[in-house]
């Protein structure tokens, strides 16, 4: 039978986070927030004080890390426990993206979190956000959807976040920083950066959250 799976890729600051928790919380289904889990690698691999460079190390860190994911019953929010410890505070940083666009050129890596990434999958249904759910993990998912917005767009969306934050940024870092990653992401020769075939492109640069939100149900249920 067909799984109950929506795909959402694109680069970073597309939007993917707020719209894949929004579909999830439209329709009651489960999420797989694989950034998360690269992101959670990067930092594991830091603090055991191994390389991005000693790939083999850091893929058998991938297959054997004592990670969880657990809802923190005040704020209704995911926390990635590794080890034991809770990493919520650190896995949303800048560090923590650059260090698991690192390790997430590594085949082998790649390759070892597929399973645990399959795992998520549950009844009713789930979303999962992130850059090859579309094209590797999920290749069977009935709705993908690849959600883009301009460089410029995504820079100044994060900028503002920061702001409300009351973290002062540089406009011209984040930029540089989002291009950064985005090279990376896009021309690493495994699992790049690209939509799925017969995904549903959504460019949010003018459109509104609700607007996003709209178009991508609409296609879900048509599809499904
Ligand atoms: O989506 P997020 O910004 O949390 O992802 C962090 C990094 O993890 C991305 O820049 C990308 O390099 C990597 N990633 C990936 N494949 C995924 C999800 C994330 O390569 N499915």
């Amino acid at each position: 039978d067909i799984k109950k799976i929506i795909t959402i890729d694109g680069p970073s600051g597309s939007g993917k986070g707020t719209i894949t928790q929004l579909v999830a919380q439209k329709l009651n289904w489960h999420i797989l927030d694989s950034g998360a889990l690269y992101r959670v690698l990067g930092l594991a691999a830091q603090r055991h004080g191994i390389a991005f460079s000693e790939v083999a190390t850091v893929a058998e860190l991938a297959r054997n890390m004592d990670l969880q994911f657990r809802i923190n019953d005040e704020n209704g929010e995911v926390e990635p426990i590794l080890e034991g410890e809770n990493l919520a505070p650190f896995v949303r940083t800048d560090e923590a993206g650059q260090a698991a666009s690192q390790v997430a050129v590594i085949a082998e890596v790649r390759e070892a979190l597929l399973a645990r990434q399959r795992d998520f999958y549950q009844s009713p249904g789930l979303v999962a956000d992130g850059r090859d759910m579309g094209t590797i993990v999920f290749p069977d998912a009935p709705a993908k959807i690849f959600l883009t917005a301009s460089a410029e767009c995504r820079a100044e969306r994060r900028f503002n976040q920061l702001k409300n934050k009351g973290v002062n940024a540089n406009m011209r870092a984040l930029l540089d920083s989002i291009k950064a990653r985005d090279e990376r992401d896009q021309t690493r020769s495994v699992a790049p950066l690209v939509p799925a075939e017969g995904a549903f492109v959504v460019d949010s640069s003018n459109l509104t959250i609700s607007e996003v939100l709209t178009q991508v149900l609409e296609f879900a249920s048509k599809s499904m």
